[in-house]
């Protein structure tokens, strides 16, 4: 009796048992396919804010997920928004499985490697933005099915290759931004492209076509090369034999214009320059000279006299603001002329202003301003020479002179030129275009800074803004790039890139990089992640301090951060330089190593 009513008890207790697990299995395992989508896409990135933490797998749905919102009747996800959320990793290309999806911003993140054509299955996205990250290969052809798509911005990012022709379908598209980026080839001017203008276009210095007024070399664009690939291919095969054939186009267009350039030197030398020798300067007309300090001991009149002798053989360098001459003077003192092309008349007086400020700010790291002078055609700017050239050059041509310490002098001398400018000066300077060959180096290879100002000086001609970032475009803080505005903290993270430069002794956005899809930040950011940065350094850099690399790359790695308010100032910079990096612990290590 007893027993029996034990068994029963028994049963009943496993049947509501049983009942009970098969209730919490289906809870418990069956997240939704977007669920598990979104956790794939959260597997590849590497490193966040934190923004995941809440993403778990035994959630039923991941409609309460941060930054994921889902239609309130289907539980299928329709935004996804990470922006600014440092994102570091890849796009994985399950993201394409969340075919409901109608606004997906990941913009302002470290993410890289390709746009995955998968996206092009999230036929009802609206705004789709991914500006603002290193993201590399094509702009996939697959965006031509996303007909609902009223936004596109993916500016800001390292995308090589044309503009896929497929985007002419997009008949909704409203706004339309592939600015900065690397982009080659013609616009396709056909359907909905057709109305977008310049603004969308800024900084890809390969592209051409209507919008941009750059007319298009047929015979140098294989027109074929964009037409649609043939389906049922995998869409791995597609997109390399894609890269391969536009990697082949582009370097059939560098040949090409290499050797433009050889028959257009070679003609040049063999007939025209006889007749185009002759005074390089227009001075004729008032030109003033105008002195800062009365520190040159020559008259006007001396130094206009020699001017006008002045030549194409007399150059020194070229750059994103003029030409750059060697101008040496009687008594055998050697100065640097830079010749800026005539602005705005509009802005003279201003311009006249700045330089008398630039003028009056001498420092031991600073390349000097010893006066400008004004000709109807130009701008002649005074500086001092430094013999050792740009550390550009050094480090990329003759980087066997830089060992270890004159590597840590240059860094330091850099930084308090820099300093010295953001604190000490008033009003305060930004630099706005640190870059290696902005750092020129003197006989003894100190650094000094230059052309601090310049860059304010010249932005507002629209020409101008181009040149400057087509070269310092490693350089820029992410939020330069997207807002245009300069501040103490976008020089301080060209000074990390810098310091990465001098330790790598790569360019920021050398080929390498570019490759895997990241430019100098990005490779730090993922030796970061595999706890691997110090193999950054320069192989051929020699007596490397292990105390030393691991202060210097902690600052570089502050300085680099994508969030402004995280890099430190440059005051800070120089002392955590001075107390960490020069004079790290002495160690057993240290001791047998110094010399
Ligand atoms: N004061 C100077 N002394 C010696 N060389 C200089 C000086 N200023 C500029 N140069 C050289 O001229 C080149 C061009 O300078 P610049 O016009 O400022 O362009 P960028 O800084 O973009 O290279 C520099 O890379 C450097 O080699
Ligand atoms: C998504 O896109 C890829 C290639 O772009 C395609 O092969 C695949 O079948 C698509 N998946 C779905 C579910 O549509
Ligand atoms: C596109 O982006 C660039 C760089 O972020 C910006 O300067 C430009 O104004 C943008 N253009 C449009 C049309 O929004
Ligand atoms: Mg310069």
């Amino acid at each position: 009796m007893s027993m029996g009513f034990f068994l029963m008890k028994l049963q009943t207790q496993l049947f509501f048992s049983i009942l009970l697990v098969l209730s919490m299995v289906p809870i418990n395992s069956a997240i939704t396919s977007d669920g598990e989508a979104l956790l794939s896409f959260k597997t590849a990135i590497g490193g966040s804010d934190g923004i995941f933490l809440h993403w778990r797998q035994e959630d039923p749905d991941p409609c309460n997920w941060k930054g994921v919102t889902c239609d309130s009747h289907t539980k299928r996800v329709i935004y996804l928004s990470l922006a600014y959320h440092k994102l570091i990793g890849s796009i994985s290309a399950e993201i394409g499985k969340l075919n409901h999806l109608k606004r997906l911003a990941l913009n302002g993140n470290s993410l890289y490697g390709t746009v995955p054509p998968e996206l092009g299955n999230c036929t009802e996205l609206q705004y789709l933005y991914l500006q603002g990250n290193y993201l590399s290969g094509s702009i996939p052809w697959e965006f031509g099915s996303l007909l609902e798509l009223e936004t596109l911005d993916i500016s800001s990012n390292t995308l090589s290759g044309f503009i896929p022709t497929s985007l002419d379908k997009l008949t909704k598209l409203k706004s339309f931004n592939v600015s900065m980026n690397f982009l080659t080839g013609p616009i396709p001017s056909v359907g909905v492209l057709i109305k977008f203008t310049e603004t969308s276009f800024i900084g890809n210095h390969e592209l051409c076509g209507e919008q941009i007024d750059v007319v298009c070399k047929d015979e140098v664009w294989l027109p074929s090369v964009d037409s649609q690939p043939s389906l049922g291919n995998k869409g791995y095969r597609k997109n390399s034999t894609r890269f391969l054939i536009s990697a082949v186009a582009t370097l059939c267009a560098l040949l090409f214009v290499a050797l433009m350039c050889y028959w257009g030197c070679f003609l040049y030398k063999k007939f025209g320059k006889g007749d185009i020798r002759g005074p390089a300067m227009d001075l004729s007309g008032g030109a003033s000279i105008v002195m800062f300090h009365g520190d040159l001991p020559y008259s006007s009149k001396d130094i206009l006299r020699k001017l006008e002798t002045l030549n194409d053989e007399n150059i020194i360098g070229t750059g994103g603001f003029g030409t750059v001459y060697g101008l040496a003077m009687d008594d055998g003192n050697v100065f640097a002329l830079k010749r800026i092309m005539k602005t705005n008349e509009g802005l003279e007086r201003f311009f006249d202003q700045e330089l008398e400020i630039l003028g009056s700010i001498k420092h031991r790291y600073l390349v000097n301003l010893r006066g400008y002078c004004n000709s109807p055609s130009s701008k002649l700017l005074i500086y001092d020479y430094l013999p050792g050239g740009s550390l550009d050059e050094v480090l990329h041509e003759r980087s066997e002179q830089l060992d270890w310490n004159a590597r840590l002098n240059i860094i330091m001398g850099a930084a308090k030129g820099l300093a010295y400018l953001h604190h000490d000066c008033s009003p305060r300077i930004i630099h706005r275009d640190i870059k290696s060959s902005n750092i020129l180096l003197d006989g003894n290879l100190e650094a000094r800074v230059s052309d601090f100002g310049l860059a304010k000086l010249l932005e507002d001609e629209e020409s101008h803004i181009t040149t400057i970032v087509a070269g310092t475009f490693g350089y820029l803080a992410p939020e330069y790039m997207q807002s245009g505005r300069a501040t103490e903290k976008t020089d301080v993270y060209s000074f990390g890139v810098l310091v990465l430069e001098v330790l790598s002794g790569k360019r920021p956005t050398d080929s390498s990089f570019i490759e895997k899809g990241l430019n100098i930040v990005g490779w730090l950011n993922f030796l970061v992640l595999e706890d691997r940065q110090r193999e950054i350094i320069d192989s051929h850099c020699e007596g490397v301090q292990i105390e030393s690399l691991d202060a210097l790359l902690s600052v570089a790695i502050q300085c680099v951060s994508s969030a402004a308010e995280e890099r430190p100032t440059m005051h800070r910079v120089v002392q955590l330089l001075e107390s960490e990096v020069m004079a790290p612990c002495p160690s057993d290590f240290y001791d047998s190593n110094s010399d």
